[in-house]
């Protein structure tokens, strides 16, 4: 069965809407909904009294209904008697600002008290239906991170200097890893360390580097207090929380991943190729879960409400995303939220019930979709296998945001969106992969921005390429050590003998400035004085100097941009790489194929159409649903999708 349904909640409505819901849950083919995420008003309406009169009344109607619950902690949103309570458990902002209670996540991830109140909370709820037929899985939170990632209050503080001592030993372990002899930082007692508050100018970038990691692990501490105390009250029972893989950046999800199961994630469309967006955030999930089938929690079924402008999604654009996390390993589909709110700050995010009601076209869509999924209900389970692989470390995103760097425009998280669009363009399936993880099952990767790398993670890629891999890299990666310290002797660092290349000194380019290569195509953003000393110049900029460079590792190959390129450029290159790498490409413009297959060998192509034309892809099977023979050519109309059940390899 593949997953259906979003995110309920009947606390917003009558219970006459209830019983209209539940009817329209199953004329859709919901057959799983979230319940409980923002309940704890209703749960606990005053501290220590507890009434499950509501949710009982809505976990029986699941039931009865034949829905399965996706059971909330209710504890991403504390009610106001909280904050009221325990303002000292509010989160506080760098300038001291403590931030009131009236919106969600109003707590202090530090706070002992939340902590108390969150675990309590949880517990009642974990008790109350630990039996219930209707509970099939846990909704661990809402979002850890999402508006409360970083409190910089005294609990937080003290936290961080207990974290701190963890990490260092000692003073001048900390010293010596943060840089303090600049500036005359230097500690002489624990206690007068703090998080990055306001200061006149910079912070310290090892102190602010460290504040996010903290901040990251703070919160999985209380996810993993959580899920321990549900798995001693509901052993067996799924504990998740719903990550936001390429939306969000404040978590470092490649340590949430080994703690939840499965893997769930929220994407929502944003940005100039929103399905290219789309496939990045899916497959990351898919990578998060170790290639495994993962649980798209949360997407749109038209506009949200939180963008400057929310556009609303075309005809058939709804039911096309659905499918692109499908073909990308996703093996439930939910949405945010199932009837589209009256009040409330989110008002204008669309629902699976529109405000509009049942005679419209994001509830056709909806009813259709829901068909869809029963009907391919035989690809859960299947994976998705792929060649290449982008790396990504958060705390080399978190480094790089330090705003003293030789350039604002080099954006990382921008410059791996980028290269990994251009592999899309290009057809090539692609995992996200932690520089230090096991890389032995790609042929290609691909480094777009990596400006923070361990020794561990650039020995992990030196052996990945001695061993016949291709890599590229793009500039400015490799340049600093795990305490972003600059690795000397030329730049980058870390690279440096991978690559073949060193770099004298940075030039980056100002806004509308760029540099035009020999072999066409053009660089922005960043430009560098770079000699090749074992690396072979694949092209040159017009001044002359090394553009781009391919050094031979071993039995591998690693090559180097010295700039960010263009559309064209970056085209050039990856059609080099994947052809040094024995990496396929197609070239089917705005088609997107992607294969998930069994372990016995079934397998299924999904082709999905996001031009406006018509297009035909090259399949061989049957078509899923109607069973409609396939014979090497498969015709997939403008905007719509195909999967087509491959015929058994002979
Ligand atoms: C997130 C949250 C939801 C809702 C949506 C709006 O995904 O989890 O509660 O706020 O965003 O897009």
């Amino acid at each position: 069965m593949i997953v259906y349904g979003g995110d309920w909640n009947p606390e917003q409505w009558s219970e006459e809407t209830w019983a209209e819901d539940v009817a329209l849950m199953r004329e859709a083919g919901v057959n799983r909904v979230s319940v409980g995420i923002f309940s704890w008003a209703f749960l606990e309406p005053e501290e220590g009294r507890f009434d499950f009169g509501l949710l009982d009344k809505v976990m029986d109607l699941l039931h009865a209904n034949g829905v399965q619950a996706c059971l909330a902690t209710p504890t991403a949103a504390p009610p106001p008697w909280f904050g009221h309570t325990y303002p000292e458990a509010l989160p506080v902002d760098a300038d001291g600002r403590r931030l009131y209670h009236g919106s969600r996540q109003g707590f202090c991830p530090s706070s002992p008290i939340y902590k108390e109140r969150a675990l309590r909370i949880a517990e009642q709820v974990a008790r109350r239906y630990r039996d219930h037929p209707a509970l099939a899985m846990w909704h661990i939170h809402n979002e850890y991170g999402c508006h409360n990632a970083r409190c910089h209050c005294d609990a937080s503080a003290a936290a961080f200097r207990v974290w701190l001592r963890g990490r260092y030993g000692t003073l001048d372990a900390l010293n010596d890893a943060w840089g303090t002899a600049f500036w005359s930082q230097r500690y002489s007692d624990w206690e007068q360390i703090l998080p990055p508050r306001a200061t006149p100018t910079f912070t310290n970038p090892g102190q602010q580097l460290d504040f996010r990691r903290f901040s990251s692990d703070a919160l999985l501490d209380l996810f993993r207090a959580e899920r321990d105390l549900l798995a001693g009250i509901t052993p067996g029972v799924p504990a998740t929380t719903n990550l936001m893989a390429g939306m969000h950046w404040e978590m470092d999800y490649w340590s949430f991943a080994p703690e939840v199961d499965p893997v769930a994630t929220d994407h929502y469309l944003i940005g100039e190729d929103p399905h290219i967006h789309l496939a990045f955030s899916a497959d990351f999930a898919r990578s998060l879960s170790g290639g495994r089938p993962w649980l798209l929690m949360e997407h749109s079924t038209s506009g949200v409400n939180w963008q400057g402008y929310n556009r609303a999604k075309r005809p058939g654009e709804m039911l096309r995303n659905s499918v692109q996390h499908l073909a990308r390993g996703a093996d439930a589909i939910m949405f945010f939220q199932w009837r589209a709110s009256r009040a409330g700050a989110e008002k204008w995010h669309s629902g699976m019930v529109p405000h509009t009601g049942t005679d419209t076209k994001i509830w056709r869509e909806v009813t259709a979709l829901g068909a869809l999924l029963k009907d391919l209900a035989e690809v859960e389970g299947s994976t998705v296998t792929a060649d290449a692989a982008v790396l990504l470390d958060y705390a080399s995103v978190w480094a790089e945001d330090h705003p003293a760097q030789p350039t604002a425009d080099h954006d990382p998280v921008e410059v791996i969106r980028q290269w990994y669009g251009a592999l899309w363009k290009a057809g090539v399936t692609c995992d996200v992969a932690h520089p230090e993880g096991d890389l032995s099952a790609y042929k290609l990767l691909v480094v777009p921005a990596l400006y923070l790398i361990s020794d561990r993670g650039a020995a992990n890629i030196e052996r990945f390429a001695a061993a016949g891999g291709t890599v590229l890299v793009g500039p400015y990666s490799g340049i600093v050590d795990e305490h972003d310290r600059v690795r000397l002797g030329g730049y980058p660092g870390a690279f440096r003998d991978l690559l073949g290349v060193t770099v004298e000194e940075f030039f980056p380019l100002a806004a509308g400035e760029s540099v035009t290569l020999a072999g066409g195509g053009a660089g922005t953003v960043w430009s560098e004085l770079a000699r090749a000393t074992t690396a072979k110049v694949l092209d040159v900029h017009t001044s002359g100097e090394p553009a781009w460079t391919r050094n031979a590792w071993g039995d591998g190959t690693a090559h180097y941009l010295t700039t960010l390129p263009d559309g064209d450029l970056l085209g050039r290159v990856v059609a080099e790489v994947c052809a040094d790498a024995g990496v396929g490409t197609t070239s089917h413009p705005g088609v997107e194929l992607v294969r998930r297959a069994h372990p016995d060998g079934r397998s299924y192509l999904f082709a999905i159409n996001h031009t406006e034309a018509g297009a035909t892809v090259p399949a061989t099977g049957v078509t899923l649903p109607g069973g409609l023979p396939v014979d090497g050519a498969l015709t997939v109309p403008a905007g719509e999708v195909r999967v087509v059940r491959e015929a058994p390899p002979a």
